[in-house]
């Protein structure tokens, strides 16, 4: 798989879903962002709101779950028709029997990593994965600014998942812009969340033509 741009709708207008899903068509996924002030201090949507856009939208989701206990709720979440669900190792009792889980109902399953979380204890982990997400930011809030110390992860992680081969994508996520993404994926990183970087722009969709554009070049693929 080459670059992909995985939009956050945390930013766009939650009246109106399905018709800001709209205007980023070439979008390869709508990233949606769970938080159940406890994993993270904020609160967002759960999972009947991802069924019902699910429907909506042409494009498929991809959850991104900060919430505590995700061995009990991701289920629900393939349930409701996300295509790709990412869980928090950090909030995860187990992560490869919760990868299996989700695997087995046919959705794509993957790891998420607070920034002060290593990627190391988990590198036997990765064959169990589809995709690893490494957060720039702390989770909880959209618009923040994006944080440089991640840079050498997504190297290290980058390096661990070329040993093992196979196709597990490496997303990033939290202040991802025009001004960030080439750094983001000249370390590695080849599916790209982006939230206030999209919905704040005049045009979301050439957003997201110019956000590929920028990693495509900057990844020389
Ligand atoms: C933050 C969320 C992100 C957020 C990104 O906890 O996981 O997906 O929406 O927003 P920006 O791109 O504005 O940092
Ligand atoms: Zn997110």
């Amino acid at each position: 798989m080459g670059i992909q741009i995985t939009p956050s709708l945390l930013n766009a207008d939650f009246a109106n879903l399905s018709a800001e899903a709209a205007r980023i068509p070439s979008a390869d996924w709508l990233h949606m962002d769970v938080m159940d002030n406890h994993f993270v201090p904020n609160l967002t949507l759960g999972a009947p709101v991802i069924e019902a856009l699910s429907k909506a939208a042409d494009q498929p989701i991809d959850a991104h779950l900060m919430i505590a206990d995700p061995d009990r709720w991701a289920p629900a979440f393939a349930e409701a028709g996300a295509g790709s669900i990412t869980f928090h190792v950090e909030a995860a009792a187990a992560p490869v029997r919760l990868a299996r889980e989700i695997r087995g109902q046919g959705a794509r399953a993957s790891m998420a990593l607070k920034p002060a979380t290593p990627i190391e204890p988990y590198a036997d982990l990765l064959p169990e994965l589809d995709m690893v997400l490494i957060m720039t930011v702390e989770p909880g809030f959209g618009g923040q600014k994006f944080l440089d110390l991640c840079l050498p992860k997504i190297r290290r992680t980058r390096a661990l998942l070329d040993q093992v081969g196979g196709d597990v994508w490496l997303q990033v996520d939290g202040g991802v812009s025009v001004e960030t993404i080439e750094r983001c994926a000249e370390a590695g990183a080849d599916t790209f969340v982006a939230g206030s970087a999209v919905f704040g722009a005049d045009d979301p969709g050439a957003m997201v033509e110019t956000l590929r554009d920028l990693a495509v070049s900057a990844c020389g693929h």
